[in-house]
């Protein structure tokens, strides 16, 4: 298990809440297309204790076998984004197997058919597509088909990345991790670092993924914490704790002219926000301080006078974040923002 389950659990609440997407990063950011253009699709999602089952928990065998099969959904759907079933799907309509075999390059010399009887199999058991038996025509589901015509596929698509690539790994180690009480599935990540986030570099492609996906996540909340808090449009001096690729930093940096921002976060991190940063123009206001929040010492007291935590707060321990939240109150005079967001992991003090 790996210190970012936290905070996917959050990523469904925020879907729901959300009503509009980053635009402005293409490169380790935000994809850079979705555009969401109806957000009625997030609130047409169930509520988190409106769960198959009920409160009762869950009555027939074919729920309990959705979770105990769960490994090779998640891996379905990764199959069917990655080779491009759904985005076929959405823009051709219904298609039969030997089209789709053939626009996904499934198509075997062999004369092998397997690997796409397997992926539709798949596919139509657990929903995701839909077989027309007369015409023996498959289409997409109708919720895969919305996100496509509301511009939301692309985000969707960016969290089955993460959730499918990156954070399965861990979860082999999972029942070891809650016997440790450790994050025992880093073993699965090459490197020494004691935490993902420093790892993701060492493997090819990883980084992006993580970053993709949280900038989407970022783009969502940040708008509505520069709406409503005080303390980002009286400060002057924000240090922005594991800024991570910028996104906040530069569009609090657009919103308040008064305001430079110090973005901290790890060496083996550093050249994401480096980049954005200087794509914006924004690189006299906004600074970048690269190491750790954890095992280094804080800006010296005065040199800021507000602290954005942005997605943090699900992210640490309860005693990490009391170590953190009493050296930041040692650092600067404290204002906290009760600013109304909904977007619970975006502090501002
Ligand atoms: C969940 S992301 C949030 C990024 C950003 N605040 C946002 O809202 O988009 C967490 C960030 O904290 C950084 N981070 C994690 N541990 C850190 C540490 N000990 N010191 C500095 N940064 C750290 C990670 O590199 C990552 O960029
Ligand atoms: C923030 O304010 C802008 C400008 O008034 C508005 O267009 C936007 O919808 C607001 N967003 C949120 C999430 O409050």
């Amino acid at each position: 298990m790996v210190r970012l389950s936290a905070f996917a659990v959050c990523l469904v609440e925020l879907l729901v809440h959300a009503s509009s997407y980053c635009t402005a990063f293409d490169d380790a950011g935000c994809s850079g297309q979705s555009v969401v253009r109806d957000s009625s699709i997030w609130k047409a999602a169930p509520d988190k204790y409106d769960q198959p089952g009920g409160p009762e928990g869950l009555t027939t065998m074919t729920q309990l076998n959705n979770i105990i099969m769960g490994h090779a959904a998640t891996q379905i759907i990764l199959a069917g984004s990655q080779l491009g079933l759904f985005e076929f799907l959405h823009e051709n309509g219904p298609q039969t197997k030997g089209t789709i075999e053939e626009a996904l390059g499934l198509k075997r010399s062999d004369g092998s058919t397997r690997p796409i009887e397997v992926l539709l199999l798949g596919s139509t058991s657990i929903g995701l597509t839909v077989l027309d038996k007369r015409e023996k025509t498959y289409r997409n589901c109708e919720i895969i088909d919305r996100l496509f015509t509301t511009g939301g596929w692309r985000s969707i698509a960016d969290l089955i990345d993460l959730e499918a690539i990156i954070k399965y790994k861990g979860e082999f180690h999972f029942v070891e991790s809650l016997r440790k009480d450790t994050n025992v599935g880093l073993q699965e990540w090459p490197g020494a670092a004691d935490n993902l986030y420093s790892r993701l570099p060492q493997t090819p492609g990883a980084q992006k993924i993580f970053y993709d996906l949280m900038n989407s996540f970022t783009a969502f909340s940040i708008p509505c914490l520069s709406n409503t808090s005080k303390v980002a449009a009286t400060s002057f001096k924000l240090l922005d704790v594991g800024g991570g690729a910028a996104v906040a930093a530069i569009h609090l940096a657009k919103k308040f002219q008064q305001l430079s921002i110090t973005l901290w976060d790890q060496h083996e991190t550093i050249e994401i926000p480096m980049n954005h940063i200087t794509k914006a123009g924004l690189k006299g206001r906004i600074s970048l301080l690269a190491g750790s929040f954890i095992t280094d010492p804080f800006p010296e007291a005065g040199s800021h006078d507000a602290v954005l935590l942005s997605h943090q707060a699900v992210i640490w321990s309860k005693s990490v974040l009391l170590m953190i939240f009493k050296l930041l109150v040692r650092m600067c005079h404290i204002r906290l923002d009760y600013n109304g967001c909904t977007l619970f992991q975006t502090v501002c003090v």
